[in-house]
């Protein structure tokens, strides 16, 4: 059983293979938390201690008791009102303007496998592989509840959670806060990991003491955003890729959100992650119900490779759907740094002619197929095939690529509209625009009220007239702006606090439908690269486009602080032309296949203008990936160096779960005279197995190879890329 109660103690204790869980109903009824760490039998509620503190109030039910103040108590579900001044869950407003709740017990249930949550994206398992905790806590004066959902998967040692809040009172309550998700931590010295960063450069790792105050990160924009993603780890002090304990939060939405990590004046650490506050309030009448999004919880006490590889494993396994999940992705060539909007139908059927002569598996069209889109600042809306611009309908692409023995893939915005535009034309109203203001552009375009449905179901139908009548195999769905005008025309003056979190659902229900119309088509999420990097959009299509950013060197660094929360089968990643569109970089085309090959594999580049030489190396490229893809996908992928460091390397490896082999990959970044030599230490070998190189045949010892380490060879240039495939001896793989 992952999930026991204890009844003479109050005590819930969850178990996975390596971690436990404590929460303790109290004699108030109060919902303590005691304990989440490494695998423990016993009851934890000795870790409580009681003192009389000033100006840390106490509940009215402790009587003269003036030690129990939630103040200072560690909980599991926080909120206003109870006299707990830190970071918060819940703020909630009573009918007549009050801000005030007191959650307490009320009831529980376990269940095999685990639960579901309307209409978002969560985590799935069999009924044998999961187990479901509710915990129904209640605000008597309101008559809300606040139902806590655990689910466990013991062997990724993960445990989720969500919260369904439903009022069975009488009046109107709003949500104006409801996170998903509190850890409180008694002791110890905390940093905070966080992935921070820009448009084309994403997902910065940044790691800081967690110190008093509150450390607050989070996104405004209606996506999770390039500046902030809703992943975050919380590591003792001194813990590294193999040491030390950790803890990971992944928040299984794509849309606002805030982290927030506090230091209390008592010298406890507090972390809640869930829904953005701000531009926020959800109303609930009667028996109504709101669901917060779903957090991914993952304890390591080996440090941060196998936190990583949790996270991983059940986004691989338990998160991503459909055919595409398991199985090798295409490798494919876009087209939009060869051309950008500027290409015909035939300048694309060349395209995919040298692909095909290349072994690429598939052409994906992207922007600027439909309407009269010659240039980003029209056509959003306008679903229509330019026929003129492709010299016939987008089935005859298709069928002419498909010939050629290549899928067919296609680029849509589906939540974006240009003023310049029949839609906009016809329904101004359908873009978010507030009444008696002019909205802010942003890449001359405004957004679609998605949170209306029939603007979500006039889409779908005018995306699926295309889809329906071309073979389209893979969609990218992009995002190109952040929402800043946030009002329906729908919502009434109490409703738009919704808004933004109704946007997000008509995503996710447009996003399902498609997927249920289009099993066999593969989905890669996209905002601008990776502005809706999360595991929200994972649920919908295993792959994200990580990032507008296609030089090698700066991938390394961005595919570096994705790897933390999300597995490389999820990011997509290109070989495109030098010098780099982006930076101006110039690096071997080697280097870029190797960096492009940590992920879901493809090109960008006008092929018809490669070199013999580079197009050999193409064919090559094609070759080593179809032979290393299960490797790459399902392997253990181990970070072997911090390409942030100065003089750092880009190392990195896979490593198949059974340890019979590897792939190791060693990018220098810098050069200087004289250099000194590198060393990277390999992971995830079998300590007493002897391993053959591949390419000089040498016998390694798998326990050298992981303590001592192995040169990386003498360069006098940097940006070089030096790959070993190491296998176990006796295997024949
Ligand atoms: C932004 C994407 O990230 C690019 O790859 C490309 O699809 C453009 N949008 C097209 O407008």
């Amino acid at each position: 059983m992952a999930v026991n109660y204890d009844e003479t103690t109050g005590i819930f204790t969850i178990q996975t293979e390596k971690s436990s869980y404590q929460m303790q109903v109290d004699r108030f009824g109060v919902l303590l938390h005691l304990y989440y760490g490494g695998r423990v039998n016993g009851p934890m509620d000795y870790l409580l201690t009681f003192a009389d503190r000033g100006f840390s109030g106490n509940l009215y039910d402790a009587g003269e008791d003036r030690t129990y103040s939630l103040d200072a108590l560690p909980q599991e579900y926080p909120c206003q009102g109870t006299g707990d001044f830190r970071s918060t869950c819940l703020v909630m407003e009573n009918f007549d303007g009050t801000i005030s709740c007191d959650l307490r017990y009320k009831s529980h249930r376990i269940s095999d496998g685990k639960y579901k949550l309307p209409g978002l994206p969560a985590v799935y398992a069999q009924e044998d592989e999961a187990q479901t905790l509710e915990i129904c806590l209640e605000d008597q004066a309101s008559g809300l509840e606040a139902v806590l959902l655990y689910g466990v998967l013991p062997k990724y040692d993960v445990i989720t959670r969500s919260v369904r809040f439903v009022n069975r009172g009488e009046k109107p309550v709003v949500l104006r806060r409801a996170s998903t998700a509190c850890l409180d931590f008694l002791g110890g010295e905390y940093d905070l990991l966080r992935f921070y960063g820009r448009h084309a450069m994403e997902r910065n790792l940044e790691r800081a003491p967690i110190s008093h105050g509150v450390t607050s990160i989070g996104s405004r924009r209606g996506a999770s955003s390039h500046q902030y993603n809703p992943f975050m780890i919380v590591a003792e002090k001194g813990t590294g890729e193999d040491f030390g304990r950790c803890y990971g939060m992944s928040f299984v939405y794509s849309g606002n959100f805030k982290g927030e990590a506090e230091l209390d004046q008592y010298g406890q650490t507090r972390i809640v992650l869930g829904l953005q506050d701000e531009l926020f309030a959800y109303r609930l009448k009667n028996g109504e119900e709101f669901y917060a999004p779903e957090v991914i919880l993952s304890y390591s006490g080996q440090g941060l490779a196998p936190l990583s590889q949790n996270f991983h494993k059940v986004i691989r396994h338990n998160l991503c759907r459909g055919t595409f999940k398991e199985s090798p992705r295409p490798i494919l060539v876009n087209n939009w740094e060869a051309t950008y909007l500027d290409f015909t139908g035939e300048k694309i059927c060349e395209i995919a002619r040298q692909a095909a002569e290349l072994g690429i598996e598939m052409l994906v069209l992207d922007d600027g197929w439909f309407g009269k889109r010659d240039s980003d600042s029209v056509s959003l809306g306008d679903w229509v095939v330019n026929e003129k611009k492709l010299g016939g309908p987008l089935s005859a692409i298709a069928d002419k690529v498909n010939a050629m023995g290549l899928k067919f893939g296609l680029w849509v915005e589906p939540e974006m509209i240009s003023e310049d535009s029949d839609l906009y034309r016809a329904h101004p109203d359908w873009a978010m625009v507030i009444p008696g203001r002019k909205p802010v552009r942003s890449r001359q375009q405004l957004v679609l009220d998605f949170s209306r449905e029939e603007v979500v179901d006039y889409i779908y139908d005018s995306l699926c007239r295309v889809l329906d009548h071309a073979n389209v195999e893979y969609l990218k769905w992009d995002m190109n702006r952040s929402i800043i005008d946030v009002y329906s025309a729908l919502a009434g003056r109490q409703s738009q606090g919704e808004v933004l979190y109704k946007y997000t659902l008509g995503l996710y229900r447009f996003l399902d439908r498609l997927g249920r119309r289009y099993p066999q088509m593969l989905i890669e999420g996209c905002c601008g690269g990776g502005g809706r990097f999360d595991a929200g959009m994972l649920y919908y299509g295993p792959q994200i486009w990580c990032s507008d950013n296609t030089d090698a060197i700066d991938r390394i660094r961005i595919q570096y602080g994705t790897s933390f929360g999300y597995p490389v089968s999820s990011m997509g990643s290109h070989v495109s032309a030098v010098p780099n569109h982006q930076t101006g970089r110039s690096v071997s085309f080697k280097t870029r296949g190797a960096v492009a090959m940590a992920g879901s594999f493809g090109y960008e580049l006008e092929l018809g203008k490669l070199t013999p030489e580079e197009k050999e190396e193409v064919k090559a490229q094609v070759r080593a990936y179809k032979r290393h893809w299960r490797l790459i996908q399902d392997g253990n992928y181990y970070r072997l160096s911090d390409p942030f460091a100065p003089d750092g390397l880009g190392a990195w490896e896979f490593a198949s779960e059974d340890g019979k082999e590897a792939l190791v990959t060693v990018v220098t970044l810098n050069t200087h005279g004289n250099p000194l030599t590198s060393y990277v230490r390999l992971k995830g070998l079998n300590p007493d197995g002897w391993y053959q190189e591949e390419s000089e045949g040498r016998m390694y010892q798998g326990s050298a190879l992981m303590e001592g380490g192995i040169p990386v060879p003498y360069s006098t240039d940097e940006y070089q890329t030096w790959q070993l495939y190491l296998r176990l001896r006796g295997e024949n793989i």
